[in-house]
């Protein structure tokens, strides 16, 4: 079928049709979640701890993000590739456009994603035509700043500033937003306000579509499961059946269920 673009995404939005999003960083992981119909296929910067042993994401570079998106773009034919921009390679306007141009022109991405209320690097790179998704709520690139891996926004004050950053995302041309461990109450009001397709991970049942970690989501990775994931493993004999059970579940809204939620 078609390859998908942004606008679909946004038109998957309008009509309620919940968007499906996993992370890959090679070929065969690519093409397997291409094959079951995942929307998007997102280029994580969690690399840096499922594929390199990492703590956390700090570590990863620019020549990382650009090796491991090039592997995922060349397997698939219709999911939407997205691309972390990592750490540091966004401090200023310039230096995003410089590494969000590698991540489009080597890499293949369709799309980068950067972490925080970044105002004006998006729209620096909307001006370049580049198609930018936030990301709020837990951000692991800030995880020396913030102590540990919490659920963020779950003060009055906290909540209104990541609406507020929310909004001013999307004024600044940011076309997806992915909202990571806050509270489903506050992930539902952000859906809502906004006119653009907010995918959450930790977020609750009502985003407009849902992302894991894909090793997590398969239970082979590393570190403890979080407790927002979930072994799609349990009753399936296959990774691609893991998938495709991932796919289904959240298409009919069987996922994620007040259990992995906050
Ligand atoms: O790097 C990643 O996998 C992510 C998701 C957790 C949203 O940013
Ligand atoms: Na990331």
């Amino acid at each position: 079928s078609k390859a998908l673009a942004i606008n679909d995404l946004a038109d998957m939005k309008q009509r309620g049709e919940k968007i499906t999003c996993l992370t890959a960083y090679d070929a065969s992981f690519s093409s397997l979640l291409d094959k079951v119909g995942i929307d998007v296929i997102l280029v994580g910067d969690s690399l840096g701890m499922v594929i390199q042993g990492q703590r956390t994401t700090v570590p990863v570079s620019i020549a990382d993000m650009v090796y491991h998106t090039r592997c995922v773009s060349h397997a698939r034919q219709r999911a939407f590739v997205m691309a972390d921009l990592p750490f540091m390679s966004y401090a200023t306007p310039k230096a995003a456009a410089k590494n969000a141009a590698k991540l489009m022109q080597q890499g293949g991405a369709h799309m980068v994603k950067l972490e925080g209320a970044k105002y004006d690097c998006v729209s620096f790179l909307v001006d370049q035509g580049i198609p930018v998704c936030g990301h709020l709520g837990l951000l692991p690139q800030s995880i020396n700043q913030l102590g540990r891996y919490a659920v963020q926004g779950k003060t009055q004050i906290d909540a209104d500033k990541i609406v507020t950053d929310a909004l001013a995302l999307q004024h600044a041309g940011a076309t997806l937003l992915v909202l990571e461990c806050v509270p489903a109450v506050l992930a539902k009001q952000i859906s809502t306000q906004l006119n653009i397709p907010v995918i959450g991970i930790g977020a609750g049942l009502d985003c407009d579509g849902q992302v894991l970690v894909l090793y997590d989501m398969l239970n082979i990775g590393i570190a403890k499961r979080p407790r927002f994931s979930k072994n799609f493993m349990n009753n399936v004999t296959s990774i691609e059946a893991a998938i495709a059970a991932y796919q289904q579940a959240v298409k009919c809204g069987h996922f994620p269920t007040p259990e992995h939620s906050f």
